[in-house]
Parts: structure tokens; C-alpha cells; sequence
């Protein structure tokens, strides 16, 4: 008793001592945990994940590596992942998550390992996978990914391994462009692992060329179409080339010839056409399948009998007349032959010195009329359906039939010890002692061999596994094998049981996720007689057998009274923690912590999950802005007042400070920083910090300095916005939105697009402020929130208005509006005219500029040409459909923007206009920004205005 005194006072040192050090890590893990079940049991015990949760690395008090394989995960992977900037491994196989693999993913910059094996994510990849420069190892097979492979990948020239199969992606393999990336790019990748998708389109010739380096190129079972291009041949690096079950047309490219370190080529079953092709060149052939294809009639080739490596020929069904060569079946290691449904003919002799490997030769349906049984007898011969078969004296003949499958399955044999009977749930492993093995099934998606039968190779592939594990000294004692099996896609699979080492019955948790990653990292890797594989685990019962037996109730009891002691430790701590809290803050206050003093009781939910976004207290904030002096004050609204100020690291500052009596509620001002904080982007404003103390609710924003779109049209900001710069805005706005609909996550509409909610940068670059009203679309599969009608006169969608239900495309609306304001720089609504019946009404598609002169903003420069100005009304008009349905997505705005920009001789990626220099900013300053939008309440420019609080 007095150890665990001992121990449960070391636990509070320890808990105290991490607690008071700030880790953000910590913070952002448990908000993953949250949208996460099963996690590991130990992630409760302690605040901080660095102090040895089960799966998680730390260095300098950062997360380096997440590894949780087969831990039974289920729910989802939240953005929140994207804050883990020091994450290098990131190891979530075999586990059952569900939902979209986040966008947030491509702000994980010094990843090095993804792996999400054989988990049930789903929805596109998202494009900002690109953004992960530093990734070696992609691995995202064994899902339910869709959509197209996001052409980004291209740009990780790290990438080593790239396994997409057997997701349901479709649209065809990208290729980089000018101006976009493709995967012709990856020249450091040695695996594109593809198969098994609905992948389409021709095989793009450009893909390969003589930089690649690619050794596995697995594309079978998709559907693609075309020919094999000629560049294939080029990459001379090639060890294994699956095309097979797709429906390639056309000759095989003779230089495929050129590939003289091939060991396999799959092309069967699909629809090639030309003579059967000449592979003399391919001298380390192994595995050879041509089958089913609509090859010309063809003479048995002369490279059968000269290709020294292979052990298997597959060529049904490719139209081969002639008699075999006799030295065919002379090949050393040769194993299997299958020439059925072809037009052979002759008589059919194996020789007298066969290859001692040779198992079958399967020449069903083909015109042979003589055999001379010579050689072994052991090789089994299938004549059925050939003349020689249809002569009397033959058909009881053995070679006349289908001989039944008789090989017994390998299976690991016990190590000359007798197996024990286990108790239910335990396995006698082959050491034959009892316990729970780590089962799955290994694939290997290109073995060397097809003779299944032959036991040493199972052996072989054992003991490479257990000497693997006992090199890495992880706890596993041994492993057995059974069942090899070839699936429809000719793929081997073999079920394995990894068991742990003899003194412990089960895996702990650490150990398991610690096999579950040499497996999912290809960190084994088997000789080249197996090649590559991946692995699928059942799922692993880490309590199986911890309730049997006397020492239960023991285990319950010691276990309720540690929990019991952790728990009065927590609640302890809480208490000390929160106290050292309040005395660190300044005297004169008694609450400077946001954290320690976030009030749960006063339904404003637990402590935000904040992440990048700092917790001000008010006397900081009151410092760095004089006290909120008069002369920092630069807005003021229906809510409150903006101040100016600068933080101590000089950063400009704005911050809304909402008057008493305007504040929202804590909850939804919780609701709000939280999603504020979780979006980042070039064309949106950031949220610095927020304060919630002493009863202040303020958000603290950068500060942008050239103020609003508005207050630039309306000439008040001191420069001009040339047609250049309103389409470089229209741009950067409609970023900006896109990003809040398709890469936020969860997808948030903005609610108030307005040109006095677009903020222009030093440099003019448009950014959105304000999605204070935003509403957060949740739930993926959600494309409307029904919501109570907020949003601002004039710019407000009037089917949303109608039916209360908010979809991406009001914001669209609202943007078509923005459009249409950027060349006119008229209201809205002015004088009781509406902009967009008075731009309709102006407008003759048969005219130059539309003839439109009159209604466009003088300013914009007529004199110069306003190139591409007509499309932009076309996109502005389509924007503000009456129904949502027939306008366009805010992708689609930014592609037809860029392409305007294209046009005109523009280049729509460049950060800001061209020729800006020869402008002065006289930015007066005196009305900011923030001004005129109620974040905490609704000022006078809304609807409804009942909502302004005066
Ligand atoms: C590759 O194959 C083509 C066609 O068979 C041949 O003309 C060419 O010389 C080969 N290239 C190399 C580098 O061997
Ligand atoms: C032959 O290949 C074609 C094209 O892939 C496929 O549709 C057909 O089912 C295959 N036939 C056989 C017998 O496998
Ligand atoms: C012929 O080829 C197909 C496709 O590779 C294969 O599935 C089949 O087993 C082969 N043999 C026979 C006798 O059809
Ligand atoms: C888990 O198992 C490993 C290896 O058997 C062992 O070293 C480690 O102490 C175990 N961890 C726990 C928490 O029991
Ligand atoms: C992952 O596997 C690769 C080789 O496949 C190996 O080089 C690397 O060290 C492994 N990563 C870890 C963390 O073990």
C-alpha cells in the first residue's frame, strides 16, 4: 500500500508537471480523440500526450508520429490533424473511420509517412495531398475513396510510394500540363500501386519517360482504354507491369522490348489487337500472362523457349497456332503453362529432360492430335477438348480429363512439440503454447510463382517473417501460415497469425500497433519471390480473456481503486491548476485566463478547442491599444467599437470589442472562435486571437490596410482599381469562398458576401473577412441548413429568402452581385434600382462591351480595352440565377475568372496587379474595414435591422 502512496504522489508530480506546461499538441490530440471512439484506454490517464500514450511520439514536446494500426478506431479523422505541423508518420490502418479524408491533411508539411490502409474513408482525395512535400509514403489502398486522382501529387517530388488501390476512384491518370501538375512528375517514385479502381481514359503517353524510376507499375482492373504507349519502354526500370482487366486496345508497343529487367507482365484480359508480341528481350521474365486478348493469328513464338527465367506462361485465348518447341518445357524453374483456347496443333511432346518445377501444362481446346508421354509422370497434362481426346482408345485417358484439385492447403506445422488445447478465443501457436494471435491475410499482388502447392516457399516466407521480428525486437514470438489462394485478381493471398511472445497471452497495445506498422509501412519486406504486398488485419480483441477466471475480481478491484485515485488525482490537480492560474494573473483581476475561468455552467460548453488562435486577456489587449484610446478607435458598429492595435511582436491588429450588452451568448461565441480559427487561406482574413474575460467578448483579426472592395470603388480608400486590379479581386474573392465551401471542413457558408466584407492587402490582394455569420454545413452529406434569413439587402439570394434554406449557392448569389458591382461601383440598391435589373436592362449581347458604357464605372478605365469584359457579365449574371441550381459553383467561378484572365493575356496565379507601382496609396485610414458588419449583433445594414440591439 505504501508503494502505490509512492506511486500515485510520483503520478501527481508528474501530472502537475505537464500540466503547467503549455502544449498545444496536447490540445489539438484531444480534440482528434473527440471525433474519435476506441481510442487507447492510457490517452485518458494524463493531459499530455507526450508523456507515453499508446501510438503517439513526441520531441521537444511536439507530436512527431501517430501510429495507431489495428486499435479498433471508429468515427472520424478531424481537421484538427492539421495542426500537428512537426507530424512526420501518420498511421491510421486498419482501423474503421469513416467520413472524408480532410483537407487540412496538406498542412502537414514534414510528413513523411501516410498510411490509412484498409480503413472505410470516403469522398474525393482532396488536392491539397499536393502540399505534402516532404511524403515518401502514401498509402490510401483499401478504402472508399472516389473522385479523381487529384493531379497536386504531382508536385511531392519526395514520393516514393503511392498505393491508391482498391478504392473507387474514376477519371483518368493525371498528367502535368503547363500550368498543372501530373504524376509524370514523380520522378523519385518507385510504386504506383493503382489497381482496382474504376480509373479511365487512356494510359497518357507522357507518364513515362527515361527520368522515371518506377519498378511496380500496377494499373490492373480499371478501366482504362487506349493503347500501351510506347514510352513505357522507356522507363527501364521496371521490374513488375500489371495493365491486365482493362480494356486496352491496339498493338503492344515493340519496345516494350527495351525492358530487360521486367520479372512480370500482366496484360490479359483486355482487347489487344496485332500480332502476339515479340518479347525476346525480356530475359528476366518470370510471370508472363497475355490470356484473353484478340492478338492476330499468331505462330507459336520463337522467345518461348528463350526466356530462361519463367516460370509461368499464361496464354489462353491469343489465337497461337503451330506446334509447341519441345525445349519450352526445358526451362529451368518453368512451373506452370496454360495455352488453352488457342489452335495449337501437331503433336504435343515434353521432352525427355522437363524442368523438375514443372507442375501443369493445360492445353485445353486447342488441335492437338498426338501426345508422347515421356518424362515424369507427376506433370499433369490437360488434352480435354483437342482431337487427340476424341479418338476411341484415348477418352479414359488420364491427360483426357480434368484432374479435381488435390493438394492439401499449406499449413504451419507445429515445431516438433505437441499443440495444447487452448481455451476458447486462444490458438496453439506453433511453438505450441496458448495465446491470441494478430490474424489477417497478406496480398501480394505480383508473386513470381503460380505453384501454389509447394510448401519451401511458404517456409521460406515464415521464417523471413520471424527473423524480420526478432531483428526489430518487437514482442512477437512466431508466426504461422495457411491457405494460400489466388483471388479473382490473381493476387496470393495467404492468412497469417502473428504470435505474441510466450509470457504474454495477448498483444498489449504498443506492441500490436507496432506490428499493425511494420506491415502497413512495408517496413517487412518479403524477398523477391513474394514482391510487394499489402495486409489486411482482422480486428484484434485486446480484452479477449481478461474477465475469465479468479484473478478477475482481483484485477476489478486493484483496477477501480487506481482509477478511483487517478480520478481524486485529476480533480486535485484541476483544482491546483486552476488556482496557479488565478494567482499568476495580475493582482488587481482575478480572472486573466480565459482557459482557467471559461464558465461550463453557463452553457457555453466546454473549453474551446483552439488551435494557432491565442487566448488575449483584457489587460493585454487594453495595452496595445492605449486603453482603447480614442485614436485607436477606427470603426464603430451596431455591436461596438474596432480598435487598431499592435502586438508586441508588431503585428497590426484589428479587434471588434462588442459593447456590453450586445454580447452573444458564450456558447455561440465558443462556436464561433472555433470555427474561425480552424480557417486559413490566402484570400480570407485570419483570426488572431479572441478575448473572453472580465465579461469582454472581442476578436482579435489582422489587420489588412487598404481597407474594402467598397471603399475602393466608392474612390474613398485614394487609388484606383483598374480593370486589371477588379479582376484580380473578383479572383482572389472567389478563392477565397471556394475555400469555405469545398476545402473547409466542415464546408462553412459565408452568409454575408458583400464588397464591404472583401478587404484589400498592402499589395491589393483580396482578402474575406467576416464569415461571422458564417454557418458551418456539418454533416458532410448535408447540402442546405435551414436558418432564420440573415444576410444584407441587395446582395441576399432571393430563393433563400423565400425558403429559409441556406446552400453554397446563396453565397454565389451574393458574389454575382460583388460582380456586378466591380464594374459598375454603384450600390446595390440605389435610389430604389436594383444593379442586377439595371445591368439586364442595359444590356445588348450584340453590342460592344454589351452596351454597357453607360453603366460601367467610369473609373475602370474605358479608354483601355476591357478585354474579356462581356464574359465576366456572362459569369456575373449566371451567379444571380433565381435558383440556386442553375447557377454555377464557386469552382466553377474560379475557373472561368482565371480563364478570363487567361485570355486577356493575364496570369491569374501572379499574387498582385501588375503594374501597382504606378499607383500612390493614400490610405486615409479613417473608416476601417470592420466597421460595418455586426459580428456580435446585427448593425443598421442588415435584414433584419430588428435585430440591431439599440
Ligand atoms: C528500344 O526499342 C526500340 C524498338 O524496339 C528500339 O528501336 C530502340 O533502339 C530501343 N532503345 C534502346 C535504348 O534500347
Ligand atoms: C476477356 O477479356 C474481356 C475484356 O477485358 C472481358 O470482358 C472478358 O470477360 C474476358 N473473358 C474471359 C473468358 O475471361
Ligand atoms: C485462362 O486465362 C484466364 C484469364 O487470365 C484465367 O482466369 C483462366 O484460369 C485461364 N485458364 C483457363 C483454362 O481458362
Ligand atoms: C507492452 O508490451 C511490451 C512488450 O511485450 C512491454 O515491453 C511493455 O512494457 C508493455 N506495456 C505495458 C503498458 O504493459
Ligand atoms: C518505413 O518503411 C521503410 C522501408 O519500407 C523504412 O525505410 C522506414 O524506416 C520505415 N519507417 C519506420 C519509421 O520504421
Amino acid at each position: 500500500m505504501e508503494a502505490r502512496i509512492h506511486q500515485f504522489l510520483l503520478f501527481l508530480f508528474i501530472c502537475f508537471w505537464f500540466s503547467t506546461a503549455q502544449n498545444d499538441d496536447g490540445t489539438i490530440l484531444r480534440a482528434l480523440k473527440d471525433s474519435m471512439d476506441n481510442t487507447p484506454p492510457n490517452w485518458e490517464d494524463n493531459p499530455d500526450p507526450c508523456s507515453g500514450w499508446d501510438g503517439i511520439r513526441c520531441r521537444d514536446s511536439r507530436v512527431i508520429s501517430i501510429t495507431l494500426a489495428s486499435m479498433g478506431l471508429t468515427g472520424t479523422l478531424s481537421g484538427d490533424i492539421g495542426q500537428l505541423t512537426e507530424l512526420q508518420i501518420l498511421d491510421l490502418s486498419y482501423n474503421q473511420l469513416t467520413g472524408s479524408l480532410t483537407p487540412r491533411i496538406g498542412d502537414l508539411k514534414k510528413l513523411t509517412n501516410l498510411l490509412l490502409v484498409d480503413c472505410d474513408f470516403t469522398g474525393p482525395l482532396p488536392e491539397t495531398l499536393g502540399n505534402l512535400e516532404n511524403l515518401v509514403f502514401m498509402s490510401l489502398n483499401l478504402n472508399r475513396f472516389s473522385g479523381s486522382i487529384p493531379p497536386s501529387i504531382g508536385n511531392i517530388s519526395t514520393l516514393y510510394w503511392l498505393d491508391l488501390a482498391d478504392n473507387q476512384l474514376t477519371g483518368s491518370i493525371p498528367v502535368s500540363s503547363g500550368t498543372t501538375p501530373g504524376l509524370d512528375m514523380l520522378t523519385n517514385a518507385l510504386h504506383f500501386h493503382f489497381g482496382g479502381n474504376r480509373i479511365s481514359g487512356a494510359i497518357p503517353e507522357q507518364l513515362f519517360h527515361s527520368n522515371m524510376k518506377l519498378i511496380h507499375l500496377l494499373f490492373e482492373n480499371n478501366q482504362l482504354t487506349g493503347t500501351i504507349p510506347d514510352t513505357l519502354g522507356l522507363v527501364r526500370t521496371l521490374e513488375v507491369v500489371r495493365l491486365d482487366r482493362n480494356a486496352l486496345t491496339g498493338n503492344v508497343p515493340s519496345n516494350i522490348n527495351n525492358l530487360t529487367g521486367l520479372f512480370e507482365l500482366f496484360l490479359s484480359n483486355n482487347l489487344l489487337t496485332g500480332p502476339v508480341p515479340d518479347l525476346t528481350g525480356l530475359t528476366s521474365l518470370n510471370y508472363l500472362d497475355l490470356s484473353n486478348n484478340t492478338f492476330d493469328q499468331s505462330d507459336v513464338p520463337s522467345w518461348f523457349s528463350t526466356l530462361q527465367s519463367l516460370t509461368t506462361l499464361n496464354m489462353n485465348r491469343t489465337s497461337l497456332v503451330g506446334r509447341l518447341p519441345r525445349d519450352l518445357f526445358r526451362i529451368p524453374n518453368l512451373q506452370n503453362v496454360d495455352l488453352s483456347d488457342n489452335r495449337l496443333n501437331g503433336s504435343l511432346d515434353l521432352g525427355s529432360s522437363q524442368s523438375n518445377q514443372l507442375q501443369q501444362v493445360n492445353l485445353q481446346n486447342n488441335q492437338i492430335d498426338v501426345f508422347q508421354q515421356s518424362g515424369q509422370n507427376s506433370i499433369v497434362v490437360i488434352l480435354v477438348g483437342n482431337p487427340i481426346c476424341m479418338e476411341s482408345g484415348n477418352t479414359g485417358a488420364e491427360f483426357c480429363s480434368i484432374p479435381p484439385n488435390t493438394d492439401t492447403p499449406y499449413s504451419t506445422q507445429p515445431n516438433s512439440c505437441t499443440p495444447t488445447s487452448c481455451r476458447s478465443g486462444q490458438i496453439s501457436s506453433p511453438n505450441c503454447r496458448c495465446a491470441y494471435p494478430y490474424t489477417g491475410s497478406l496480398f501480394f499482388r505480383a508473386p513470381s510463382f503460380s505453384d501454389l502447392g509447394n510448401s519451401a516457399i511458404y517456409e521460406a516466407l515464415r521464417s523471413q517473417l520471424n527473423d524480420f521480428y526478432r531483428s526489430t525486437q518487437m514482442p512477437v514470438d512466431t508466426v504461422s501460415l495457411r491457405d494460400p489462394s489466388k483471388t479473382l485478381d490473381g493476387y496470393l493471398r495467404i492468412i497469417v497469425q502473428i504470435f505474441p511472445f510466450a509470457d504474454n497471452q495477448r498483444f498489449n497495445r504498443t506492441g500490436l500497433l507496432d506490428v499493425g506498422f511494420s506491415l502497413s509501412n512495408q517496413t517487412f519486406k518479403p524477398n523477391n519471390t513474394f514482391g510487394t504486398y499489402f495486409f489486411q488485419a482482422a480486428n484484434y480483441d485486446f480484452t479477449a480473456g481478461a474477465s475469465g477466471g479468479n484473478s478477475s475480481n482481483t484485477g476489478v478491484i486493484i483496477g477501480s481503486v487506481v482509477g478511483g485515485c487517478v480520478l481524486v488525482a485529476i480533480l486535485v490537480l484541476a483544482g491546483i491548476y486552476v488556482l496557479r492560474k488565478k494567482d499568476s494573473a495580475e493582482r488587481t483581476t482575478h480572472e486573466s485566463s480565459p482557459f482557467a475561468l471559461w464558465d461550463e455552467n453557463n452553457g457555453s460548453g466546454a473549453v474551446p478547442q483552439l488551435k494557432g488562435t491565442k487566448a488575449f486577456s483584457f489587460e493585454e489587449l487594453s495595452k496595445y491599444t492605449n486603453n482603447f484610446s480614442e485614436i485607436n478607435n477606427i470603426g464603430t458598429g451596431g455591436y461596438g467599437m474596432v480598435y487598431k492595435g499592435s502586438l508586441p511582436n508588431g503585428q497590426l491588429v484589428a479587434i471588434k470589442r462588442a459593447t456590453r450588452g450586445s454580447t452573444q451568448g458564450g456558447l455561440e461565441f465558443k462556436t464561433e472562435i472555433e470555427l474561425l480559427s480552424r480557417v486559413h487561406h490566402k484570400n480570407l482574413v485570419s483570426l488572431v486571437g479572441f478575448c473572453f474575460d472580465q465579461g469582454e467578448q472581442m476578436l482579435v483579426y489582422e489587420f489588412i490596410v487598404n481597407g474594402t472592395v467598397k471603399d475602393s470603388l466608392s474612390g474613398r480608400s485614394g487609388f484606383r482599381l483598374d480593370w486589371i486590379r477588379r479582376l484580380r479581386i473578383a479572383l482572389g474573392s472567389a478563392k477565397g469562398l471556394q475555400y469555405l465551401h469545398d476545402l473547409a471542413d466542415p464546408p462553412i457558408i459565408h452568409r454575408d458576401v458583400k464588397t464591404n466584407n472583401i478587404l484589400l492587402d498592402e499589395r491589393l490582394v483580396a482578402k474575406v473577412a467576416d464569415f461571422g455569420l458564417s454557418k458551418s454545413l456539418g454533416d458532410a452529406n448535408r447540402t442546405h441548413v435551414t436558418t432564420q434569413v440573415k444576410g444584407t439587402m441587395g446582395y441576399m439570394d432571393p430563393e433563400y429568402y423565400m425558403t429559409n434554406q441556406l446552400t453554397e449557392k446563396s453565397d454565389v448569389y451574393s458574389f454575382g452581385v460583388v460582380l456586378l458591382e466591380l464594374i459598375t461601383a454603384r450600390n446595390p440598391i440605389e435610389k430604389g434600382k436594383y444593379i442586377v435589373r439595371e445591368v439586364k436592362e442595359a444590356m445588348d449581347r450584340s453590342k460592344e462591351l454589351y452596351n454597357l458604357q453607360d453603366v460601367l464605372d467610369p473609373t475602370i478605365g474605358l479608354s483601355t480595352q476591357l478585354k474579356g469584359l462581356e464574359r465576366f457579365v456572362d459569369i456575373a449574371l449566371r451567379c444571380v440565377e433565381e435558383t440556386g441550381d442553375r447557377r454555377p459553383t464557386m469552382s466553377e467561378v474560379v475557373k472561368e475568372i482565371e480563364s478570363i484572365m487567361e485570355v486577356a493575356g493575364l496570369n491569374p496565379n501572379a499574387e498582385s496587379a501588375s503594374n501597382s507601382a504606378s499607383y500612390g496609396y493614400t490610405n486615409k485610414g479613417s473608416e476601417h474595414p470592420y466597421t460595418n458588419d455586426g459580428l456580435f449583433a446585427y448593425s443598421g445594414d442588415h435584414f433584419p435591422a430588428k435585430l440591431d440591439p439599440k
